[in-house]
């Protein structure tokens, strides 16, 4: 037998094996791993065309540093990679140490790359990807060559599709799980919230009564005090759950923004001075009316405004910016606070995600409820430690 052969017959349980799970992650390991193995070479990469972002997002190396992990993302319109996406066809680099086009020349140096074989990786409809391979030494690739790797990577990237369509597939499976758990759930917590509701008025209103009846500097009038406190937060939290569990419908009507945000923002003056915040309002005199319910815009914007002045404990700036902008009217809320952290970040529209104690987590997903129901769009755009914009976009 000659070694092509026996290279043809590898490849063909290197098939085998590959398309043998699932579990897209580990099928994309096993891809990079045989490649690499399978050509001989030092490095193999693949990388994976994010499509709305028209790049070319890395999803799996073997043999490379976390240096060469740590890349961007590339453009498809301006990079190497993004040619073999472009034409469908292989590409060949003798040394990408002397290659300009190679934009990581220094790095390849280091990890010691020398000679590139990027193949498109195909499927029946699609380029999605590249299968890249790096050998250690210069390397003069032969046709056939080219044609086992080519291989490699429609066997390759007919298994990446199946298990991208398999994930997929779960996760819808997973949501519809969930929201009818949700659901449920949602119903149930719903009633118990308005069956809290009166008991919780009664409290509050003897205790009240109560505290007006004891001296306020004595022991019991500051446990009254503390317990009053507690109680507005419980019901803080039960006309916020109900809201969100029982939002009602928007009732239109052809309205000025920027009067509902000066509202808004009057009502938190005070929290904004006891912090040592100020705030800066940018808008136009001009702008044209929306249709829309003021009442749950107005919430909207108090719940981006609360988060902004709780992101900064210790002060700063607070900057609301009104403008119309292409059929919409966007409002930008920009804070100096801490940012959002990437957990966050997954988890920010979640009911009851918080990362505050006495939080309720109910802001954003309400808010995004809200604007959704108008047609709109709620954004956050975060930087930790430099601050965080909201940006409502909302029909005109
Ligand atoms: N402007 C902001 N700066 C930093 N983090 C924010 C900001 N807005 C929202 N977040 C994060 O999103 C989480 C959820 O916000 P939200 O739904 O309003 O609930 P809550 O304010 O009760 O925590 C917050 O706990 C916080 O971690
Ligand atoms: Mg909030």
């Amino acid at each position: 037998m000659t070694a092509l052969q026996d290279r043809f017959e590898a490849l063909f349980s290197i098939s085998t094996e590959i398309s043998s799970t699932l579990e897209l992650e580990e099928v994309l390991q096993r891809v990079v791993a045989h490649a690499c193995r399978l050509m001989e070479a030092r490095v193999a990469s693949l990388l994976l065309i994010d499509k709305e972002a028209g790049t070319l997002r890395p999803a799996a190396t073997y043999g490379a540093s976390v240096d060469y992990l740590a890349l961007p993302d590339r453009e498809i319109d301006d990079s190497l990679t993004g040619e073999v996406v472009k034409t469908g066809l292989p590409l060949y680099i003798p040394d990408v140490r002397e290659e300009t086009r190679f934009r990581v020349a220094d790095l390849a140096r280091r990890e010691g790359l020398c000679t590139l074989l990027a193949v498109p990786l195909r499927t029946k409809t699609d380029v999605i990807g590249v299968l890249n391979v790096y050998t250690g030494e210069p390397r003069c690739f032969e046709e056939s060559d080219v044609r086992l790797l080519t291989l490699l990577a429609t066997q390759s990237a007919i298994a990446i599709e199946n298990a991208t369509l398999h994930r997929d597939e779960m996760e819808a499976r997973e949501r519809l799980r969930q929201s009818e758990k949700l659901a449920a759930l949602g119903k149930l917590s719903a009633g118990l919230a308005h069956e809290l509701r009166n008991p919780l008025n009664t409290m509050s209103m003897l205790i009240y009564a109560m505290a007006r009846e004891l001296p306020a500097d004595g022991p019991l009038g500051a446990d009254l005090q503390i317990v009053q406190g507690e109680l507005r937060r419980m019901s803080l939290l039960i006309e916020q759950f109900l809201e969100f569990a029982r939002p009602r419908p928007p009732h239109f009507q052809r309205e000025r923004l920027e009067e509902i945000m000066e509202e808004t923002l009057l009502l938190l003056g005070p929290e904004a001075r006891s912090r040592g915040i100020m705030i800066y309002k940018e808008w136009d005199k001009n702008l044209p009316r929306v249709w829309v319910d003021g009442t749950q815009i107005k919430q909207v914007f108090l719940n981006l405004l609360l988060n902004a002045l709780q992101a900064m404990p210790n002060g700063g700036k607070l900057t609301v910016r009104l403008r119309e902008s292409g059929g919409s009217l966007l409002t930008a809320i920009t804070d100096e606070g801490e940012g959002i952290g990437p957990e966050a970040r997954a988890n920010l529209f979640q009911p009851f995600f918080t990362t505050k104690q006495g939080g309720t987590g109910l802001g954003l997903s309400i808010s995004q409820r809200i604007i959704e129901g108008h047609n709109g769009r709620l954004r956050l755009f975060s930087r930790p430690g430099t601050g965080t914009t909201a940006i409502v976009r909302l029909p005109l």
